[in-house]
């Protein structure tokens, strides 16, 4: 059976990777400004500056839209959370220490950019926004204490190769955000909106590309220990707003309405990524490694019926709505 790598070798190993993966990005990555995104001109005082405060009739915003958007700012406010994961498990030195930095100073840019948006168009309760950040952020957000809480691997397990769990994790997880701001704008009905969105999702492509090239890298150096790590995520995948204020509610909402459902999770996430590695056509992974990619097609297999069974549901509910509301409309 081959040998585990400890947590040092595979930083070794991958930081060529790495350097080459910082530079890739530096070269494709586009400066932008979050105040170019932003109709100032529509911003007015709030009551303790002299002006209105914030009421529902302001919002040009659909509860969907305002339910997406809350989501992914907060998703975006927990950047101290990520950074945390993130730094504890790759080095601070050298193209590893640069990538950290980068990352997180162009994560932040999104959240700074949401909030502005959203305060100077009054599209969201400036006080419940606020509210939510404070409990949002004081929670905190750990995918791995999750994984261990799931049970399928322990403390000693992370503490050895925490960077495996933690780049497969990102990997699907910058995805997720991607797919989740693209659908945000589109339901904002807002040109300026979706412009922002749009941005910010084309950032979230960058970063998943750097951690699916480095995820990659480590199942080419190490494919059963690395196709262990991925299973556990793939398996255990929360969305990084889990927990939350509202987050059952809204994350309903945006399922319901094609935001980030079952479905986009199986085959605009998962699928392409595992495809992109190769997983189920690779021929490097000895007993061990077949193992967990049997139990991994067995995994989604169900996800594929759970889809279909999602659906269903979703599709009586929604026409349960279309015929009440035609009730109340015979009825006005
Ligand atoms: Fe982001
Ligand atoms: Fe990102």
């Amino acid at each position: 059976m081959a040998r585990n790598l400890t947590q040092l070798e595979l930083l070794l190993e991958l930081e060529p990777v790495a350097e080459q993966n910082v530079d890739r990005h530096l070269s494709m990555a586009k400066d932008w400004h979050p105040h170019d995104y932003i109709p100032w001109d529509e911003g007015r005082n709030f009551a303790a500056m002299g002006g209105l405060d914030w009421e529902p009739g302001q919002s040009r915003l659909s509860e969907v839209a305002r339910a997406a958007m809350i989501t992914n700012l907060l998703t975006e406010d927990n950047l101290p959370s990520y950074h945390r994961e993130i730094s504890e498990n790759f080095s601070q030195d050298g193209a590893w220490g640069t990538w950290v930095g980068r990352w997180t100073a162009e994560e932040n840019r999104h959240g700074i950019v949401i909030r502005d948006y959203l305060v100077v168009t009054r599209g969201v309760d400036p006080v419940k926004l606020e509210q939510a950040r404070m409990a949002h952020m004081t929670h905190g957000y750990n995918a791995m204490k999750l994984l261990q809480e799931s049970g399928r691997v322990t403390t000693e397990m992370l503490a050895g190769t925490g960077f495996l769990h933690s780049v497969a994790y990102v990997t699907f997880q910058e995805l997720a955000t991607r797919v989740s701001h693209r659908n945000t704008g589109r339901v904002c009905d807002d040109p300026v909106a979706d412009r922002m969105l749009q941005r910010i999702a084309a950032d979230e492509n960058l970063h998943m590309i750097f951690y699916r090239n480095m995820c990659g890298a480590a199942l080419d150096l190490t494919p059963d220990q690395a196709l262990e790590a991925i299973n556990d995520i793939v398996q255990n995948f929360q969305m990084p707003g889990a927990g939350m204020p509202d987050w059952r509610r809204n994350g309903v909402l945006m399922a319901k309405h094609g935001i980030y459902d079952l479905r986009q999770h199986l085959e605009e996430v998962v699928l392409p990524v595992l495809r992109k590695w190769n997983v189920f056509d690779r021929n490097d992974f000895t007993a061990r490694g077949d193992r967990v990619r049997n139990e991994l097609g067995a995994f989604l297999d169900r996800l594929q019926q759970d889809c279909v069974r999602f659906e269903e549901q979703r599709d009586r509910a929604l026409a349960r709505e279309a015929r009440k509301r035609e009730l109340v409309n015979a009825e006005a």
